[in-house]
């Protein structure tokens, strides 16, 4: 008897070891894993680093076997065309990550981490339909930013009066989450209001504790089947705590719109929604859903756009000409009293060039978020299986020498042509590509475009006193971010 059970745990062993070192037939190229965790000592907190190493190791396509999972790594432009242009239906699936199930359930609700399908595309033609019925008066989504700006500016005079340099975190934190509030749940709040500082204070803690998702701790985690529910990394069980709060708050907002809302006037996100919920008959929307939905757009709507124009901030601090140039361009197209509206971007097409060249440059998701096939697929000449994890490189595209004149350099000329018009490229991509591609875009872009011009018709943001330029190292975290900084801000009336 004895024997026997030794000799089927030992088997079983075995048969762990094998599948976590095999790999499908005509697979990409990689690093050999060893038995039980594959290649986990090559994944970490810097994995983009990693990746760049391994390209020039294994070529634009390989693999990393991580447990049983296979990661297939993609770089440089063929490749993403593929994937996310020409065929992009294969691709549009999503990994089954312990973290995604640990924050949006076994089901994996919501849109960010769901699986494609008729569900996921009834969410984002809501959100897309919504999007549009949206805006004040003639219907123009800007309005909703716009007006943000007299809080927005207030914010920032405020604080540069009361101190010689400033940190504009802050403004930034409470300026596009209030965007998003106005969107779902039809309100927005004073930057001094304590809902809204807890709100923005849990948001936070999410993406200080997301970064040890890659680390040593999460993956041990994940590797055992089970053993989540009985033990989680100290970062586990915040990221858990964070996610249930800013829950419950939707929650309590959904309550409040179920009793207030007019069938006929749709107010916002939610009235929308629970309007779709009660008049289908299928099972595509559902309450649960619906919170994890809105919790999709608060994580990954607020630090991406926060960190972008903290970026934005950077560049144009420690390259003083480009700023004087956006300067000149918003004095001639608004003057000083005259909010933006995104209609003028048409005129400015030095400052929008600005804008994508921080997107370019910063590139602050680095492998985006990961997809993963729905069905065989061949790509670069290899097999892909069904469930085969892609993690698409974006420095590869962003950073390329054939697709740009001097990667390296911030250099608002690569999106302008000869004659000053601006356009976007190819291999740019800061918001991913193919069905999956960022759901909040529109909303993005409008953002980061009137935030930006907003600030710099106001202001005239130079590095502390004794500093000449401002650390343009990256720290990773959720995103990609600058250091920490200070900065002089002068008003410009
Ligand atoms: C500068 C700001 C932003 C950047 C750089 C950014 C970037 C991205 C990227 C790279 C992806 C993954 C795309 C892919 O899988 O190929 C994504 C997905 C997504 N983003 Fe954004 N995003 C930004 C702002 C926003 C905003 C404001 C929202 C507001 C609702 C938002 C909502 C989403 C959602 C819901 C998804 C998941 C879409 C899906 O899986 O179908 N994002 N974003
Ligand atoms: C700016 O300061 C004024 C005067 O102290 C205060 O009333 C206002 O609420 C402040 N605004 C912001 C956005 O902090
Ligand atoms: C001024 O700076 C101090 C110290 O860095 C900080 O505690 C304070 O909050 C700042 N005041 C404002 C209005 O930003």
């Amino acid at each position: 008897m004895l024997v026997w059970l030794i000799l089927g745990a030992f088997c079983l062993l075995l048969y762990f070891a094998i599948t976590t070192m095999t790999k499908p037939k005509n697979f990409p190229p990689g690093p050999v894993g060893l038995p039980f965790i594959g290649s986990f000592h090559l994944i970490g907190p810097n994995f983009n680093k990693k990746i760049e190493k391994m390209a020039a190791i294994y070529g634009n396509i390989f693999s990393v076997k991580l447990k049983n999972m296979n990661f297939v790594c993609i770089c440089g432009y063929d490749l993403f065309a593929e994937v996310m242009n020409e065929n992009p239906k294969p691709y549009s699936g999503r990994p089954k990550l312990l973290m995604y199930e640990l924050t949006r359930g076994p089901n994996l609700e919501g849109v960010v981490v769901g699986q494609h399908g008729p569900r996921l595309v009834a969410q984002r033609k809501l959100f897309h339909s919504v999007f549009r019925h949206l805006g004040i008066g003639n219907k123009n989504f800007d309005k909703i930013i716009v007006q943000e700006l007299p809080e927005f500016v207030e914010s920032i005079e405020n604080m540069s009066e009361a101190n010689q340099t400033v940190d504009l975190t802050s403004t930034f934190d409470c300026a596009v989450l209030n965007v998003l509030a106005y969107y779902t749940f039809g309100n927005r709040y004073s930057y001094g209001d304590e809902k809204f500082k807890w709100l923005i204070h849990c948001n936070n803690e999410f993406f200080k504790e997301v970064e040890q998702v890659f680390g040593v701790a999460f993956t041990i985690v994940s590797f055992i089947p089970y053993l989540h529910k009985i033990w989680l990394p100290k970062a586990g069980k915040a990221i858990q705590y964070c996610c249930r709060e800013l829950e419950a708050f939707i929650g309590s907002e959904i309550e409040y719109h179920k009793k207030t809302r007019d069938q006929n006037h749709p107010r916002d996100f939610i009235d929308f929604y629970l309007e779709e919920m009660s008049s289908q008959s299928s099972k595509l929307f559902s309450e649960s859903d619906l919170r994890k939905t809105v919790l999709d757009f608060f994580q990954a709507g607020t630090e991406t756009t926060t960190t972008t124009l903290k970026w934005a901030v950077l560049y144009v601090v420690n390259n003083p000409d480009i700023q004087e140039k956006i300067h000149a361009e918003i004095d001639e197209v608004l003057g000083f009293d005259k909010w933006p509206c995104y209609e003028d971007r048409l005129k400015m097409p030095f400052t929008e060039a600005t804008i994508m060249e921080v997107q370019r440059k910063a590139n602050i998701a680095p492998i985006g978020v990961l997809h993963s096939t729905n069905k065989a697929v061949k790509l670069g000449g290899y097999n892909l299986p069904k469930g085969t994890c892609i993690v698409p490189c974006y420095h590869s595209i962003h950073y390329s020498p054939k697709h740009w004149k001097n990667p390296n350099q911030f250099d608002p000329t690569n999106f302008l042509d000869a004659d000053g018009k601006v356009g976007t490229r190819p291999a740019f991509m800061p918001f991913g590509g193919g069905l999956r591609i960022c759901l909040g875009m529109n909303i993005a872009k409008q953002e980061l475009f009137l935030f930006f011009v907003t600030m710099l018709q106001h202001f005239k943001l130079q590095p502390p006193p004794g500093v000449l330029k401002l650390d343009e190292k990256y720290v990773s975290g959720g995103t990609l971010q600058p250091k920490s900084y200070q900065i002089v801000v002068k008003s410009r009336r």
